[in-house]
């Protein structure tokens, strides 16, 4: 479990350390979080940032490589990811209200408390605006309703 800073330090430097060796490799982004993957068993949530940074991708193109293969296992407290896109034209549509209930979801007494809630940015999916990430896989056209439903589904 990474639950100290030791442990948490030690993985984003091994996650660096793989990384940079894929570094001005255009188009190793996928074999470079394979490679991450495949040491840890998991990737760090900061692996984002670091492969942004180290191999000259931007947050979204990242975030759409780990999103759009199911095999990526991100983050490894929970149990389940719930992610909220909360740039403008999600926000317009309603992620804060989107947000909240989820939120009420996971802490209230009789609520689901097996996730684990992230903000996060735009995937680029806007023309589906609001857009919630059940374990990494994108749902648009979101509602409170649905949201509340798709997390009391979770076990
Ligand atoms: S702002 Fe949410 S998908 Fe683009």
């Amino acid at each position: 479990m990474t639950t100290d800073g030791s442990t948490i330090e030690e993985d984003r430097r091994i996650v660096r350390e793989t990384l940079s060796h894929y570094s001005g490799h255009r188009g190793a982004l996928l074999m470079a979080l394979l490679d991450v993957q495949y040491k840890l068993g998991y990737i760090p949530e900061t692996t984002v940032e670091d492969a942004a940074e180290l191999l000259d991708y931007s947050h979204p193109e990242v975030w759409g490589v780990l999103t759009f293969y199911s095999d990526f296992k991100v983050g490894k407290e929970a149990g389940h990811f719930v992610d909220v896109c909360i740039d403008t034209p999600c926000h317009v549509g309603g992620a804060r209200e989107i947000w909240s209930a989820l939120e009420e979801a996971r802490k209230s007494p009789e609520g689901n408390p097996s996730f684990q809630l992230r903000r996060t940015s735009c995937p680029r999916l806007c023309s589906q605006a609001p857009l919630i990430a059940v374990d990494m896989r994108w749902h648009g056209r979101m509602t409170v309703e649905r949201a509340r439903e798709f997390v009391a589904g979770l076990d």
